[in-house]
């Protein structure tokens, strides 16, 4: 599945339908159920580690080539917001070119951070860079406060003064000094904007309680390939000796870890066969475990994993924790297997407030999940009947596709930006497999659900 030769963004890409779908465009997703899924899916670059890679290759004056980016809306959003930085950028078949050495602005606009939370990532690379950044408080997917104390307290740490006020998040600095930073939760965002910050840092940082996801790491690679000097990326302690100057570097995405667990459990629902390839299988390891515990046949191969359902499943019970623990984005989708499974699953939240709000939709399709603070109760097997739904948030949509894919009759997932946001091509590559899907843009497909 390749993008080439597509080369402006469509809709659907840039996210123009607006951040709460009230935009002039609707889309929708329809999905037909009944269909078993077969076949491999070659997974795109990681959403989360390419948007940081792009906002890291801010922190040289030379241009850097970033290769197997996804052809993803925050992918777009991303890049307008590297162009409104100042830097030029141009995107072609998977392979982004970044170049910063101009003039860099100090202000990250309200409408783009507005659109994507992640785009606080710019904060530590505009600091180390700059010396300066204006930022507008996210706002992003609708799963949560989402707090971002920790990225300041860092910085501050590291010497910056940050002032608040109307809004913005202003950050200033007379050159950033190496501290220990002790985070009290190893937050994702946070460890990978105090470790681009720390780059620039006189003397060495140490992050203490980081983050350990993959993506962390491929971050790491991509700075040490520029030139930093920095140990301990995948554990719980990351050093970085800063004040090296970075130079332009080439580096490619690690493949998306969510992407493969939403594929093989679309598969899975539907007692289908499905491979990934492209990604390390130990980093899902947990979850393929939970997979296994339910009953499914997983097979591990040299960057592939295949997932085959072969009898009923079974109930498990899953906590999402940071890396290694369960990834809270594979929660929602993981539940739709659940309410299939023969009997009671308990499913508890650690990461996220407001991650269980896919629930009343799910079981508006005929699903029977209740919740309490941040455990949800999933009794199953439920048989899960088609009907009109909206995608609260990126993988609360993926999770309310793959329910379509096994419901009786027709699903119409409204919404469709959410998925968008985050999957390449989803009504495509679910199409490959089999899945009987079809995109619906510039309207609601009303009334066709269910029948
Ligand atoms: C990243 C991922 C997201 C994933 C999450 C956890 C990206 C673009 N997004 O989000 O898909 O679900 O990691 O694996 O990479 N928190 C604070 N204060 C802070 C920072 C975080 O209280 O300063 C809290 C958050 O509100 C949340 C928890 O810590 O409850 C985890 O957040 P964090 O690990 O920072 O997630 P993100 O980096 O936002």
């Amino acid at each position: 599945m390749t993008s080439a030769g597509r080369p402006r963004p469509t809709a659907h890409e840039t996210g123009d339908a607006g951040v709460n779908g009230v935009g002039t465009e609707r889309r929708s997703l329809l999905v037909r159920g009944g269909r078993r899924l077969v076949g491999e899916v070659i997974l795109a670059g990681a959403k989360n580690s390419a948007l940081k890679l792009m906002a890291a290759s801010l922190l040289a004056d030379e241009p850097s080539t970033i290769r197997r980016v996804p052809r993803i809306a925050d992918v777009f959003t991303m890049i307008e917001m590297l162009r409104a930085l100042g830097a030029e950028v141009t995107f072609d078949d998977g392979e982004l070119r970044i170049d910063p050495s101009g003039q860099l602005n100090d202000c990250a606009p309200y409408e783009l951070v507005r659109r994507m939370r992640a785009s606080i990532i710019v904060m530590g690379p505009m600091v180390a860079r700059l010396g300066r950044a204006t930022i507008a408080m996210p706002g992003g997917c609708n799963i949560g406060p989402r707090r971002i104390d920790f990225h300041i307290r860092g910085l501050q740490k590291l010497g910056a003064a940050i002032e608040i006020e109307h809004g913005f998040i202003k950050v200033t600095c007379d050159g950033l000094r190496g501290a220990v930073v002790p985070l009290d939760y190893p937050s994702v965002g946070a460890t990978e904007n105090l470790l681009m910050a720390a780059t620039a840092a006189r003397g060495t940082t140490v992050i203490e309680n980081a983050a350990r996801e993959p993506e962390i790491v491929d971050l790491a690679k991509f700075l040490m390939s520029m030139g930093a000097h920095i140990e301990g990326a995948g554990s719980s302690s990351i050093a970085i000796e800063g004040g090296h100057a970075l130079h332009g570097a080439i580096h490619e995405v690690i493949a998306d870890r969510i992407e493969a667990g939403t594929y093989l459990l679309a598969g899975v629902v539907t007692g289908g066969d499905v491979s990934v390839s492209g990604l390390n299988p130990p980093c899902l390891e947990l979850f393929l475990n939970k997979l296994r515990a339910m009953g499914v046949q997983v097979d591990e191969g040299d960057r592939t994993i295949r997932a085959r359902a072969l009898g009923p499943l079974q109930p498990v019970d899953v906590s999402t924790l940071p890396h290694p623990g369960f990834a809270t984005d594979l929660q929602a989708q993981f539940m739709v297997a659940l309410s299939l499974a023969e009997g009671t699953s308990i499913v508890t939240e650690n990461v996220f407030e407001n991650r269980f709000a896919v629930v009343d939709e799910l079981n508006r399709l005929g699903a029977g999940i209740t919740t309490s603070g941040h455990h949800a109760v999933v009794s199953g097997p439920r048989q899960l009947t088609g009907s009109v739904v909206e995608a609260p948030d990126l993988r609360g949509g993926a999770a309310l596709a793959i329910a379509g894919l096994v419901a009786e009759g027709a699903t119409e997932v409204r919404g469709l930006h959410h998925i968008d946001r985050g999957y390449e091509v989803f009504d495509v590559r679910l199409a490959a497999l089999g899945a009987d899907v079809e995109r619906i843009e510039g309207r609601y497909a009303a009334g066709s659900a269910g029948r």
